[in-house]
Order: C-alpha cells, then structure tokens, then sequence
C-alpha cells in the first residue's frame, strides 16, 4: 500500500476518513511520541507542515482523523522516515507510555500475562468506553488459540493501521516482559477482507 493510499497526504480532501473522529489523547500522545524522541523542534516543524494549529490538544475532544493522518505524513516527511515505520513507533509508545501511565487500572484489568490480554484483547475497548463514551474503536478477535500462539483479527473503518498493532502487540510483549512474533498474515491493504496476524508468545517457564 502507498503512503496516498493509506490516507497520509497532506491534501484537505481525505474522503474516506471523513465522518471519523479520534479522541485528542491520540494526538497528544504522537506529539510526546515525537517531542521525546526527536524534541520540540521537531514537533513544530511537524505542526506546521501538517497544517495543524492546535498548541494543546485535550484528551476529551473529538477531532477528525484527518489531523491524526496530515500529522503522520507531516512526520514521515520531515524525519525521512515512512509512515509505518512512525506507526509502529508509536503503537510501542502508546502501550508503553500512554497506556501503561495514564491508563494503568484499565491495563491492569486486561489480564496478567500476554496470552490472557490477547485473549480479552476483544473486550478491552468496552472498558474505554467507559471513559471515552464517543469512541470509534477498532475491533477484534482471536481463533486458533494453541498455549503458544494465537490468530488476532483486525477490523477497522480506518486505513494503513495495521502497523499501529505491530507497534502494539511488541509493546504489550515488553510490558509483559514476555518475547513475541508477530507475523502479518493478511492485509486489509492488498485485499484481503481485513488484518490478520499470527502472535507466538515463548512458553513460560512450567510453575
Ligand atoms: C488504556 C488503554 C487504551 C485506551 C485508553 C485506548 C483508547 C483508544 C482511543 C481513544 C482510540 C482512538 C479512537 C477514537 O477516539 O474513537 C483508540 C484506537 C485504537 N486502539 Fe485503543 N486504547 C487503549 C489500548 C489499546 C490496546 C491495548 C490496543 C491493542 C493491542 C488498542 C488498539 C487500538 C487500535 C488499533 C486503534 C486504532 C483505531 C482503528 O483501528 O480504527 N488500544 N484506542
């Protein structure tokens, strides 16, 4: 899939992200995501070249997923990096720092290893949408579940994500301090109906 595909351009006229929404926490998060790791220069140059004129985003807003996208391609132009690349970064970011920090209780209640999160993986943003009543969340759901590895399907109204869940999953593996592969069986991009990955997790050591 191209960068114009999957949505990151910088042109006004995204028509399939057109009606979705995201919550401000996602684009507060890239921006620490970049200002972190490439510092506040960075994110400003990013600022502008998307377009976007928002000093502070807040976590409780909606705003189009056309500022989320115009950010990205903004942030993969300036730092030569491509898009998935930036994606993935910030799925790790996002479990890692976002979640884990702001959302620990809800992170808490999604299983106490890899494999049981995995496997309530399907529910997790029921939860959210406690907080977030607004939310436009992804959806999943796991087959062929065997003690070390598990098919997680992805379905999303949003486009080029798929590295988003690699990011994701590797961070949800380091979270758990439990090493995973990930294979990415299937792609919504070249076709197929939606995202399919194989997640292997190592055995754990017998108790
Ligand atoms: C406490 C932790 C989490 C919170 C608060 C949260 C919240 C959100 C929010 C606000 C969005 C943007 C959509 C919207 O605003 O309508 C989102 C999207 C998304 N979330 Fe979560 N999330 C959490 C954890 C996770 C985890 C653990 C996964 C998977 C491993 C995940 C997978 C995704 C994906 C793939 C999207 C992109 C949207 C799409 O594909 O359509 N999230 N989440």
């Amino acid at each position: 899939m191209t960068l114009e595909t999957a949505g990151f351009r910088t042109g006004a006229d995204i028509f399939q992200q057109e009606t979705l929404e995201m919550y401000g926490m996602v684009n507060k998060a890239l921006k620490d995501m970049i200002t972190i790791r490439f510092g506040e220069d960075v994110w400003e140059e990013v600022k502008q070249a998307a377009g976007v004129d928002i000093d502070m985003f807040l976590s409780n807003e909606s705003y189009p997923d056309d500022v989320t996208y115009q950010l990205v391609g903004a942030a993969s132009a300036a730092l030569g990096k491509p898009a998935p690349e930036l994606l993935e970064a910030f799925g790790v970011h996002w479990v890692l720092n976002t979640a884990r920090e702001g959302y620990g209780d809800l992170m808490d209640a999604g299983g106490k290893t890899l494999d049981e999160f995995l496997i309530n993986l399907p529910n997790f943003h029921t939860r959210v949408t406690l907080i977030f009543p607004y939310l436009q969340p992804p959806r999943f759901t796991c087959t062929d579940i065997t003690k070390d590895q598990l098919r997680l399907h992805y379905y999303s109204s949003r486009a080029g994500l798929a590295p988003f869940v690699v990011g994701l999953l590797k961070g949800l593996g380091e979270m758990f301090a439990t090493p995973v592969q990930i294979r990415h069986v299937a792609a919504k991009g070249d076709g197929a109906d939606h995202d399919e990955f194989l997640v292997a997790w190592n055995q754990r050591p017998p108790a």
